[in-house]
C-alpha cells in the first residue's frame, strides 16, 4: 500500500496540480480506510497539517487529531491549530496540555541529548494513552514525505515517525504525502486553503524550544525563550523576512550579566538572536540584519520581555556552530 514517487511524475508547482494530487489522494484514501477511524498526531507543523486537512476532506469525522502541547512550543501554536482544525475545519479533535508532565520531567536536566529523550519520550506516552482512551482505532496518518524515504534508504537518517509506539498498537499506516518533496506540500497545503504561516512556516525541532533553553529548562527562561521568539517572528513578518529567511529563533542561554534600569542595578539574563539560511542544512550562512532592524529589536526585546537585560546577535555560520544551541 505504501507508494513510492514514480520518476515519472512532474514537481506540483501551481493549484491546478495541487487539486489534481489532492483529488487523487482523496480516492486513494478512502478506499484504505473505507469507513474505519484514523489516527493523527498534528503538530502544527506543514506536514502533519496538510496531511489532517487532506484526511478531512477524505473521511471528515473518521480523523481523530490529537494535539499534544509539551509546553515547549512557540507563542500561539497550540491557538492555532486549535483554531483553525478545530474550528474552521471542524476536525475530531483531541487537545492535551501535558505541559506540567513534560516540565516536571525536564526539571533539573541539564544534558541535552537526555532532555531530547525525555521530551521525545514522554511524547510517545501520552500520545499512546490518547489512543488507548478511544476505540476503533485501525489506521495511523503520518506527514511522512520523500526526502524521509531517501534519507532512511541511504542510511542517513532512520526514518521512524511511527516508531516508538508500543508494539500492541499495530496501526496500518496512512502517509497521503510521502511522494512529495517539501515545497510541494506547501503547494498543497496552500490549494487546501491552509493559511500562509502554517503553510510557509520555517522548520522547528520536535524538542522544540526546550533546546533553545539551554541546560536545565526552567519556566522563568523558557517563557523569555518564547515570548523574544514571537518578537522575532513578528518582526520577520512584518519586514518580509518571513519565508524568506530560512529560520530564526531566540536563544536565552543559563548565565546571567549586570546591567541597569531605571536607575537601578539589574542581573538578568541575554536573548541571542540567530537567523541562518540554507539549502541542505549541513552547510549554513547567517541573514545579516539591517542595524535599524537589529535596534528595533534589541529596543523590543530589552523593554518587553522580563527577564532580559541584553542582547546579542550570533554571525557564525555552520561549520563550526550547529543551527541550533544544543
Ligand atoms: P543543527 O543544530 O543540527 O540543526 O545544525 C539542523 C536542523 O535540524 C533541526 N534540529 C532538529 N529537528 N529534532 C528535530 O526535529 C531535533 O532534535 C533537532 N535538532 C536540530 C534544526 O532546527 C535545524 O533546522
Amino acid at each position: 500500500m505504501l507508494e513510492s514517487r514514480p520518476d515519472t511524475m512532474e514537481r506540483i508547482t501551481n493549484e491546478e496540480q495541487a487539486n489534481a494530487y489532492i483529488q487523487d489522494q482523496i480516492a486513494k484514501m478512502q478506499a484504505q480506510i473505507g469507513d474505519k477511524k484514523v489516527l493523527l498526531a498534528l503538530s502544527g507543523g506543514v506536514d502533519s497539517s496538510v496531511v489532517a486537512a487532506l484526511l478531512i476532506k477524505a473521511v471528515g469525522q473518521q480523523l481523530v487529531c490529537v494535539h499534544v502541547n509539551h509546553g515547549l512550543l512557540r507563542k500561539g501554536e497550540p491557538e492555532q491549530v486549535i483554531e483553525v482544525f478545530g474550528k474552521e475545519l471542524g476536525a475530531n479533535l483531541v487537545y492535551v496540555d501535558a505541559t506540567d508532565r513534560f516540565l516536571d520531567k525536564l526539571a533539573g536536566v541539564t544534558d541535552p541529548e537526555q532532555k531530547r529523550k525525555i521530551i521525545g519520550g514522554e511524547f510517545i506516552e501520552v500520545f499512546a494513552e490518547e489512543a488507548r482512551k478511544l476505540d476503533g482505532i485501525e489506521f495511523l496518518a503520518q506527514g511522512t514525505i520523500w526526502p524521509d524515504i531517501l534519507e532512511s534508504d541511504a542510511g542517513i537518517k532512520a526514518h521512524h515517525n511511527a516508531g516508538g509506539l508500543p508494539e500492541d498498537m499495530n496501526f496500518e499506516l496512512v502517509e497521503p504525502v510521502r511522494i512529495l518533496f517539501k515545497d510541494e506540500v506547501r503547494v498543497v497545503g496552500k490549494a487546501l486553503g491552509l493559511p500562509d504561516n502554517m503553510v510557509y512556516r520555517q522548520p522547528f525541532p520536535g524538542p522544540g524550544l526546550g533546546v533553545r533553553c539551554p541546560g536545565a529548562i526552567t519556566r522563568d527562561r523558557l517563557e523569555a525563550v518564547r515570548e523574544s521568539d514571537a518578537i522575532l517572528r513578528e518582526e520577520f513578518a512584518k519586514n518580509g523576512l518571513e519565508g524568506k529567511v530560512w529560520q530564526y529563533f531566540t536563544v536565552v542561554p543559563d548565565f546571567k550579566s549586570t546591567g541597569v534600569k531605571d536607575g537601578k542595578r539589574t542581573f538578568d539574563w541575554p536573548c541571542i538572536i540567530r537567523a541562518i539560511n540554507t539549502t541542505d542544512v549541513m552547510e549554513v550562512t547567517v541573514e545579516h540584519l539591517s542595524d535599524e532592524l537589529i535596534d528595533h529589536l534589541v529596543n523590543r526585546i530589552i523593554t518587553e520581555v522580563p527577564g532580559i537585560n541584553r542582547v546579542l546577535f550570533d554571525y557564525t555560520p555552520k561549520p563550526p556552530a550547529t543551527v541550533e544551541y544544543e
